[in-house]
């Protein structure tokens, strides 16, 4: 089996839901069920007995060296992180225990078990890091997009936190030898995606009439790969993927924040009119961002000629059936918005909700 860390959250839950509609093989998830993680995205799941879910913290040693010694996985996939760049500005310890301390708690109980295989498991072992391209900063307007080897310059709590963790992976690596992947993907959205973060958040909000509030002046750029598309490429370097090796992964698809929104509030005016009036009107132009990033862009060539990786989806079919998911979706965006998601966990162990 394999064991994923962070299952419950947005990229997580679409990687487990996948992985399990395309193989047999069993899948634990480790999850400590924060603000964002929802036993909800996994509802499709309840009754499969190849999904084993877990409610722990990857800074518990003791639960992971019980985990891995129980259920003796082949590989690890570690998504688990706070992985909110306002949030990290407002309170930055959280991101320091989990993305740094977690993942180096993951590393020595990844280690130790590791250690402990037959050279045939050994070798076939892969430790696979989900990490992301704001490691390496910002880029100005017409800079080369981040290739593999452009220098790590973090400029948020967020981002050097991952970029922390991404250090460790490789140490763990280097010096240990553990078989470690690392991916640096673009910005990700789709189904599940939390809203906070900016298509969810103007999705819904569009939706109730609310503000759609873009910060400093919507230029910053980002490139958006739709989750399904990232969750291919994750599979596939953890089959093909070299030890050692890092892959960024991205969508080639570079657009401001004022063309995301307004692609959202013409795709609603299309799906979903409002009567009082196109969408676009509920755009407000807010305070930036401390430390905003500019710019940041893949260069996915690596992933396409070694592992012959490309998205699937184009930005107009993605965003297309992200929009249509959450008009079809208003239920999970009623439990979330109402706090009432967080239940799962007071009925599930308790058997009767709180
Ligand atoms: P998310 O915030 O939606 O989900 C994180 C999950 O991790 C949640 O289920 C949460 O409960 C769990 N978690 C948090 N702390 C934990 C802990 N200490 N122990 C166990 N579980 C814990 O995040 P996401 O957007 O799905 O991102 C997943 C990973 O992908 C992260 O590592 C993130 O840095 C990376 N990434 C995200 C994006 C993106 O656009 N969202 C892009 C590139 C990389
Ligand atoms: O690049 C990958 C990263 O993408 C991931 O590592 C992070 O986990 C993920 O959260 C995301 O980070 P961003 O900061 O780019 O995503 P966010 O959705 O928060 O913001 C996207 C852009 O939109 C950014 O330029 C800030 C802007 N924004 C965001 C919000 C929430 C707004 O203008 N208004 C908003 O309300």
């Amino acid at each position: 089996m394999i064991l994923v860390t962070g299952g419950a959250g947005f990229i997580g839950s679409n990687f487990v839901l996948d992985w399990l509609a395309s193989h047999d093989e069993p899948l634990l998830n480790l999850d400590a069920l924060t603000y964002a993680g929802n036993m909800e995205n996994l509802a499709a799941l309840d009754g499969d007995a190849r999904h084993v879910f877990v409610h722990g913290d990857i800074r518990d040693r003791a639960l992971l060296d019980r985990l891995l010694a129980e259920y003796r996985p082949r590989a690890l996939l570690h998504f688990a992180a706070e992985s909110h760049v306002d949030r990290s500005i407002h309170g930055p310890a959280a991101f320091i225990r989990t993305n740094v301390e977690g993942s180096f708690t993951l590393l020595e109980a990844a280690r130790g078990y590791w250690n402990g295989l037959d050279d045939g498991a050994k070798a076939a072992f892969r430790f696979h890091h989900v990490s992301t391209d704001e490691v390496y900063g910002s880029l100005a307007p017409d800079a080369p997009a981040f290739t593999e080897t452009h220098l790590y310059q973090p400029n948020s709590p967020y981002s050097a936190s991952k970029a922390a963790s991404d250090h460790l992976v490789r140490a763990w690596h280097h010096t240990y030898g553990l078989p470690v992947l690392t991916t640096n993907c673009s910005n990700n959205y789709g189904p599940f995606h939390f809203p906070e973060k900016l298509i969810p958040l103007m999705i819904v909000n569009a939706l109730a009439g609310k503000a759609l509030p873009i910060y400093g002046d919507g230029l910053n750029v980002r490139d958006w790969l739709y989750v399904k598309d990232h969750c291919s490429a994750i599979r596939l370097v953890l089959e093909r993927g070299q030890p050692g090796q890092t892959y960024n992964v991205g969508g080639w698809n570079e657009r401001t924040n004022r063309e995301i929104v307004e692609a959202i509030c013409a795709l609603l005016d299309e799906l979903r009119p409002d009567p009082a009036g196109p969408h676009r009107r509920l755009i407000q132009f807010v305070t930036d961002r401390p430390g905003h990033d500019r710019r940041y862009a893949i260069d996915a060539r690596k992933i396409e000629r070694e592992l012959g990786w490309r998205p699937a989806e184009s930005f107009e079919s993605g965003i297309r059936k992200t929009v249509q998911w959450y008009l079809q979706n208003d239920a999970w965006v009623q439990r979330v918005q109402s706090g009432s998601y967080r239940d799962w966990v007071a009925q599930h162990y308790t058997g009767s909700a709180r």
